[in-house]
């Protein structure tokens, strides 16, 4: 089957005209990932998609979707970073209603927590818990909270957790809960597909197998040795090759709304894989053509340190044509009969020109579609790109050491033991 995803770097010349001088880095990060010789090798279980949960793990994580998706009217989805970032990007790009997921302890606000509770009052509510540590102090607290709340019916709690330690496990088990396992050998970060994200997505109506399996087919192509066939060998090599010119800010672009939360993801990934020992690339994010009205300003003619990459989907037709106005007053006439799929598609033609031509090398990163299978598929070949670019910018993309020393002042202040 033909792989949705195509890498173009057109635009990223004169900086990067070719990426033949780091094939040769590229194949060593491969195989460093592949034969795990790499920094942190211990955690690259995702590189096999389909093996990240194991067939019983994954029956019960359907079962378990399919038992609560008509008898509950929202799930409640605990956790911070890689523990809620991966499935709440797949659920806002292909669900029917992402609002029948609701997340808490991805933050710190008591005014957050408030107007979730509200949003909760009188429903019926499926509650995910999900820590791989089980100790973090964010999804902890709401936890703790969520356990008392009587303003709705909480109908099951569900934890995803490490399968053999940590305090999510101990009262899992002292109260009953199901668990499901954040296997050992995946990070956070790297863990969408594993039952920390197919859970959440699973009951959000999304095929999960069709995920998969658009992973599964992508990783076949990430594996090849190649800078022209090889979709992450040139998304790892170009934007190496930028950032060692000078760029140290990567965009990640797109024109497509409900794709907002996906940017979140692949920023997650890429900045805590990435930025360590005085080293990396800063990720930032826009949702165009929203943004071209506000950081557009910036991006086109502020400080030049940036690359950006735009996200682009072939889509046929969204059926909302511009009409024709035969008064004309807006002199918008040159839309009229156009598709607004087109028109963003001239959007983002004009604004990738634009930002070339103000100093911006840009990427563009073509999907067939938006659905199932092509979102599991660019899941792979993001989160392959990022092992390779870290074996080229030389840093361990499994941990994430930086994380803990505000946890740490945190602690002094509070005087915990
Ligand atoms: O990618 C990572 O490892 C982190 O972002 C973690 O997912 C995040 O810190 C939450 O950790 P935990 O799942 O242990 O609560």
């Amino acid at each position: 089957m033909k792989l949705p995803i195509k890498v173009d770097i057109t635009n990223a010349a004169p900086e990067v005209a070719s990426l033949d001088g780091v094939l040769d880095e590229l194949n060593a990060a491969n195989k460093a990932l592949k034969e795990g010789t790499c920094p942190g090798a211990d955690f690259t279980g995702w590189l096999k998609p389909d093996a990240i949960v194991p067939d019983s793990e994954l029956s019960r994580v359907k079962a378990a979707a399919e038992r609560l998706r008509p008898s509950t009217d929202v799930m409640l989805v605990i956790g911070i970073g890689g523990s809620y970032l991966g499935s709440r990007a797949v659920i806002e790009a292909l669900a029917e209603d992402p609002e029948k997921v609701m997340y808490l302890g991805c933050n710190t606000s008591g005014r957050y927590f408030n107007a979730v509770k509200k949003k909760l009052a009188g429903k019926r509510v499926a509650v995910n818990v999900i820590s791989k540590s089980g100790t973090t102090l964010e999804p902890g607290v709401a936890f703790r909270l969520v356990r008392k709340l009587d303003n709705c019916s909480i109908k099951e709690i569900l934890v995803t957790t490490d399968a053999r330690k940590g305090a999510l496990l101990e009262i899992a088990k002292k109260d009953g809960y199901e668990t499901f396992t954040v296997p050992d050998n995946v990070g956070g970060r790297y863990s969408v597909l594993s039952s920390v994200g197919l859970l959440p997505i699973a009951y959000a109506g999304i095929d999960i197998d069709a995920l998969v399996a658009g992973a599964t087919e992508c990783a076949k192509a990430c594996d090849a040795e190649s800078v022209e066939t090889n979709p992450a060998y040139r998304y790892a090599g170009v934007r190496n090759l930028l950032y060692r010119g000078g760029k140290s800010v990567e965009i990640l672009a797109s024109f497509e709304p409900c794709f907002h939360y996906f940017a979140e993801w692949w920023k997650q990934l890429y900045a805590e894989s990435e930025g360590k020992d005085g080293k990396g690339i800063f990720t930032a994010s826009a949702d165009f053509t929203t943004d071209l009205h506000s950081i557009g300003q910036f991006i086109q003619d502020g400080t030049r340190i940036f690359a950006e990459t735009f996200v682009v989907f072939e889509d046929e037709s969204s059926d909302c044509v511009v009409p024709e106005d035969k008064e004309n007053i807006d002199k918008l006439n040159y839309v009229a009969g156009k598709d607004m799929n087109y028109v963003s598609d001239v959007a983002y033609r004009a604004t990738a020109k634009a930002h070339r031509d103000g100093g911006v090398p840009n990427i563009t990163i073509r999907l067939a579609s938006l659905d199932e299978r092509t979102i599991g598929a660019m899941i792979y070949f993001f989160e392959k790109a990022c092992g390779l670019s870290a074996g080229l910018t030389g840093v361990n993309a499994f941990n994430q050491p930086g994380v803990e020393a505000y946890k740490k002042n945190m602690r002094e202040i509070f005087g915990a033991e």
